[in-house]
């Protein structure tokens, strides 16, 4: 069994940074539906993401562009009911912040009135950054996305591995940099260089949070439908699968089927 860093209080960004300097790894798995959370939160996940990646796992679009915020809200809030020690993070969706500061503090509000978590999540770094004060004046913690960030997959053109050059990757680090001085309480780092998260992680006073991104983070995160093997085409290498719930399903809907055919569910028992 893991060991819980606060077992009975809910986890704050508090709790976060007190773990980082504990050298105690942080947990964090994506759930976007009241049963899953329950699930996560009693197996001791310290933080939910209520990640925008439901516009592909939940709704099987082909990015995560699509997820509109009143569906974000339709998901965190059922999160939100389902998680008593994890901290709550959604996802601010494509759309939902990048024109202009002011609307991206009226999305926070919006989503963090209307679903109950505890802090919102949004992608990049410099070009971001007056968002990220502007959301931070309201009260709200935010936490930063930077290596792949999938809304920006057009331009980027690929899901492979970020900052491998020295130019990509010295911005990265100014980004990081300027994210933290701006006083946001985390930062996910996706799909770079172990080598240089181990750098960031070291660099930085609050904790970064991996997916693809090596083994030194102050934490990691994974989707949690690809590490209970409920998703089966997607098999990047950073995917540890713990599960294989595909296969699991399958076979027992393969076997209810067979029972309904044959005559054999429901049983005497199993009727009124
Ligand atoms: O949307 C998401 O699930 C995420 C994780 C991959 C970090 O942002």
């Amino acid at each position: 069994m893991p060991v819980h860093f606060n077992d009975k209080k809910r986890i704050t960004t508090k709790t976060l940074h007190e773990m980082k300097k504990s050298n105690h790894k942080i947990s964090m798995l994506t759930a976007y539906d009241y049963t899953m959370a329950k699930i996560i939160d009693a197996g001791g996940a310290d933080v939910i993401l209520v990640g925008d990646s439901a516009s592909n796992v939940m709704a099987g679009h082909e990015t995560t562009l699509p997820i509109t915020l009143d569906q974000m809200i339709y998901h965190s809030a059922s999160v939100v009911r389902g998680a008593e020690r994890a901290m709550v993070v959604t996802d601010l969706p494509f759309g939902s912040y990048q024109g202009n500061s002011k609307e991206a503090l009226s999305s926070a509000i919006k989503i963090m009135k209307e679903s109950g978590a505890h802090a919102v999540k949004l992608e990049g770094g410099n070009e971001v950054l007056e968002s990220v004060k502007r959301i931070l004046t309201a009260g709200i913690p935010v936490m930063g996305h930077l290596g792949l960030t999938p809304q920006s997959i057009y331009k980027f053109g690929t899901y492979s591995v970020r900052a491998q050059e020295e130019e990509e990757a010295k911005q990265l680090m100014n980004d990081a940099i300027e994210l933290q001085e701006a006083g946001v309480f985390g930062i996910v780092l996706e799909k770079v260089p172990a080598h240089l998260a181990e750098k960031i992680s070291r660099k930085l006073r609050i904790p970064v949070i991996g997916i693809g991104a090596g083994n030194s983070c102050d934490g990691q995160v994974l989707v949690s439908h690809d590490m209970f093997g409920m998703t089966h085409e997607f098999s990047p290498r950073f995917l540890r699968r713990y599960l294989n719930l595909y296969d699991e399903m399958k076979n027992a809907v393969n076997q209810y089927c067979l029972d309904v055919q044959i005559g054999d569910f429901p049983n005497d028992k199993e009727q009124y």
